[in-house]
């Protein structure tokens, strides 16, 4: 078709303002970018399951695996040599039990799990847990449950007492208490520092949504979860609620506070980074992975420079530290340039 032009010119007043001239070259573009992106600030999440020899893939999350012990270990030494700035610990137990007993074990395999990684690399990077119950409970709730089925949020408290003490037994620097009852940081703060774990710090799931985007990671720590979270977790309505979670949380003694998940949540990542004074982290979860894997798969979606523009992206909104399962590749993908 050929297109007709107007028979009057426009006149065109060359603009004064360019906004272009700093988009020109590469070095102009690198010099004025707002937001840095940097191994340092990247967390790996690590699934490590009982009895395994080998690792096995998730198929749901294409790439990453449960380890087992070994392939662990081998894991978190790359994790340190590309400089990232910690990895996170979830365990998968052989038998799983309606207590979850398997987390209070010092047998257990998370609690093995932290003391061989910080053997391993504990002077390199910071050693994190994942504190909940899901990964160890038949039922797959994060808490022990009421005899009608409800999730106890007070016995919770206990046993998430005593999962902090074991794993800080264990070595950990670092708890993610991650199971959304109320009061958690305080009494997991209280139970580290009666047992003169006071350097141990608090990593605190603190806006965590009841959301879709889990999914994958049902099937990474092997979760029989029939129903949902959505009497603990929080509804994905609600912003100004998960800036009220981060604060008490704040006030409970938590280190740093976590938005979860990220992508679809960006303005709580902002809005918590406007309204704490510790560092935020956000956690780029298994079903926002496997979107932007699945798709580049397809062929729809270019994956390299999509999963960097989604770490960026996330860093840009607030988050000051991000828990993702490309930490390791984007770590390479940044030396690389
Ligand atoms: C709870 C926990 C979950 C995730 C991290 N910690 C699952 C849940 O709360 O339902 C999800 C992580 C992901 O989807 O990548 N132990």
């Amino acid at each position: 078709m050929v297109v007709d032009y107007p028979q009057v010119p426009v006149e065109v007043r060359a603009p004064v303002v360019r906004p272009r001239r700093l988009r020109s070259t590469p070095a102009l573009r690198s010099m004025v970018a707002e937001t840095g992106l940097e191994a340092r600030r990247l967390v790996l999440p690590l699934f490590v399951r009982e009895g395994l020899s080998e690792p096995v893939e998730i198929a749901s999350m294409p790439g990453v695996v449960q380890h087992s012990r070994a392939s662990l270990l081998a894991a978190a030494a790359e994790a340190a040599e590309l400089g990232l700035g910690g990895v996170m610990l979830f365990g998968v137990p052989e038998h799983k039990d309606a207590a979850g007993s398997g987390a209070l074990d010092p047998d257990g395999v998370l609690n093995l799990a932290i003391t061989d990684v910080v053997g391993e690399v504990g002077d390199a990077l910071t050693v994190m847990s994942d504190l909940c119950l899901d990964e160890f409970t038949d039922h797959g709730h994060c808490g022990l449950l009421t005899a009608d089925g409800r999730v106890d949020n007070d016995r919770t408290l206990a046993a998430y007492g005593e999962m902090a003490r074991a794993h800080a037994a264990a070595g950990v620097d670092m708890v993610g208490p991650s199971g959304m009852m109320d009061g958690q940081v305080a009494v997991v703060r209280e139970a580290l520092d009666t047992a003169e774990f006071t350097d141990v710090s608090i990593l605190a799931y603190s806006a965590k949504y009841a959301s879709a985007f889990f999914g994958p990671f049902r099937e990474a720590v092997a979760s029989s979860l029939e129903g949902d979270r959505r009497t603990y977790q929080q509804d994905p309505a609600n912003a100004v609620e998960g800036v009220r979670e981060a604060l008490l949380d704040v006030e409970q003694g938590a280190d740093l506070v976590m938005v979860k998940p990220a992508m679809g949540y960006l303005d709580v990542v902002r809005r918590v980074r406007d309204a704490v004074s510790v560092p935020v982290a956000a956690y780029n979860v298994s079903g926002e992975y496997a979107m932007v894997e699945a798709a580049a798969r397809q062929g729809w979606i270019e994956r390299e420079p999509a999963i960097l523009e989604t770490l960026l992206s996330i860093r840009r909104a607030g988050a000051d530290v991000v828990l993702t399962y490309w930490a390791a590749e984007a770590a390479r993908l940044l030396q690389r340039g």
